[in-house]
């Protein structure tokens, strides 16, 4: 017969037992309630390790804009710098140091015309959406200044974006209760944004319009050139100074090493603020995200607090307190690793990558990419003509194999067309596009295939 151990074997465990026999794995994890008892460190970390090993594995996911690879350097230096607070400015001077450096680099991608004495207006935050939220309230702010000092109501702000914003916007306008003002995505614009059309919506309310540089549906750069010159008439005619701050969030980082001569940024006239992710395209594990303004008139001093209370004069615009500084030095180390020649390289080699896909689907007839010119290593595509199965199938057979493909419907007025989407980033190669290829064929044959096998007739089914 099998030994069972009683409580007072299990508890006299040693130094020596092995891992999977000792005390610490011989009952469940306690999940809900602390334990009175401490573990060894040893058996904790095996229980949470193996635990993990039911969580995708990241490599697979193609659903993320976020980094997935990162070089061992950049791992060695996060590792070495998880303990210092980013906001503690006092008590770790280079770190607050190489963080301004981030902002002034990053400023200049951007063409921000900072002077000498001045040094680029910007800071480091969580990720795009605190960004974002940060830029929205400058606007609002500075909307707001303007009308006080005109003697004109300030009880209805509004900003006028497109149907397939980040869920962040939509955050910041229920959040900071502005009016969303919204253009709908349309198949009869190819699903492309018409700049004319958020002209259209704007009034004296308008505390900015919002341009996306790589959206998250469908990876498209909207035509902010476009935009600009249609805001500098607009505000013109009017003489209201609505400004465009553009997401940036995944093409902040691609188009100034791959399309260098493309106008979005800083170099037009209404563009005032920019967020941007270190996390997607800068090549960062997450999570840092990047806020910058053209230049300081545009960050509302009132917004800026100072505290003394970690020593020194802290000022401080965000809205967390403590963060990790790890993210903000691998972000330097990324800046003076690759140069901007090295971020053309990688992004190049995701672009080559997101084409050869492009090309092999399109190949097999089965399949249409919704934007065909491909200027972020994004694929959104879905199916052509019509079939017995759909695009959630697809993406459910695929992650037998562990890819994460996410299938979803396009934003609003464009909700019955869904599609897969496949974001490529470092690490995804020719070799690994040729497996998900083949695992999505296979997808395919398996959904055709079931559709041949007749169900179980209804009537056969009694419903109680
Ligand atoms: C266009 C756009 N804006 C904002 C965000 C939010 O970025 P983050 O995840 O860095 O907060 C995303 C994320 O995918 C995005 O695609």
């Amino acid at each position: 017969m099998l030994h069972k151990r009683t409580h007072e074997e299990i508890i006299a465990q040693k130094e020596d037992d092995p891992v999977y026999g000792g005390r610490g794995l011989a009952h469940q994890a306690p999940k809900y309630n602390m334990p009175t008892e401490e573990m060894k460190p040893r058996d904790a970390y095996q229980l949470v390790h193996d635990e993990l090993m039911l969580d995708g594995n990241s490599r697979l996911n193609l659903a993320t804009f976020v980094t997935t690879w990162i070089e061992p350097e950049a791992q060695q230096l996060m590792s070495e710098t998880f303990d210092k607070n980013m906001i503690d400015k006092d008590e770790y001077p280079q770190t607050a140091e190489i963080e301004k450096r981030c902002v002034n680099i990053i400023s200049d991608l951007f063409h921000a015309q900072t002077n000498d004495e001045k040094e680029a207006c910007g800071c480091s935050t969580i990720g795009s959406s605190e960004a974002a939220m940060l830029c929205g309230m400058a606007m609002q702010w500075n909307w707001r200044n303007k009308r006080r000092a005109e003697g004109k109501d300030i009880s209805k702000p509004n900003m006028v974006v497109s149907s397939d914003v980040q869920v962040c916007w939509e955050k910041f306008f229920v959040y900071w209760d502005i009016e969303m003002k919204v253009v709908p995505m349309s198949k009869e614009d190819n699903f492309l944004f018409q700049p004319h059309k958020a002209v259209e919506l704007c009034d004296e309310n308008t505390i900015g319009v919002l341009g996306i540089l790589g959206t998250t549906y469908t990876g498209e750069y909207q035509n902010i050139k476009l935009l600009d010159a249609l805001m500098e008439e607009y505000n013109q005619k009017t003489g209201y100074d609505i400004p465009i701050h553009v997401d940036a969030a995944s093409g902040g980082f691609i188009a100034p090493f791959i399309e260098p001569e493309l106008e979005w940024d800083f170099r037009l006239k209404w563009v005032k603020s920019i967020n941007v992710s270190g996390h997607k395209f800068g090549l960062v594990a997450p999570g840092v995200g990047w806020a910058l303004w053209k230049d300081w008139s545009l960050l509302p001093e009132e917004l800026i607090f100072h505290v003394n209370y970690l020593g020194g004069d802290m000022p401080t615009f965000a809205l967390n307190f403590s963060r990790p500084g790890s993210q903000v030095i691998a972000q330097y180390y990324n800046f003076i690793r690759l140069g901007s020649e090295g971020y053309r390289k990688v992004h190049q080699a995701c672009l080559d990558v997101s084409v050869f896909l492009q090309n092999e689907l399109e190949k097999t007839g089965l399949f249409e990419t919704i934007i065909s010119d491909i200027r972020m290593p994004l694929l959104a595509f879905g199916l052509k003509g019509e079939h017995s199965f759909s695009v959630y199938q697809i993406s459910d057979k695929l992650r037998y194999h562990g890819w994460q493909v996410p299938a979803y419907t396009l934003a609003q007025n464009c909700e019955d067309v869904s599609i897969l989407r496949i974001v490529v980033k470092e690490g995804f190669d020719y070799d690994l596009a040729s497996l998900l290829l083949k695992h999505l064929l296979e997808a395919v044959q398996l959904l055709e295939k079931e559709q041949e096998i007749p169900l179980p007739s209804k009537s056969s089914t009694k419903v109680c």
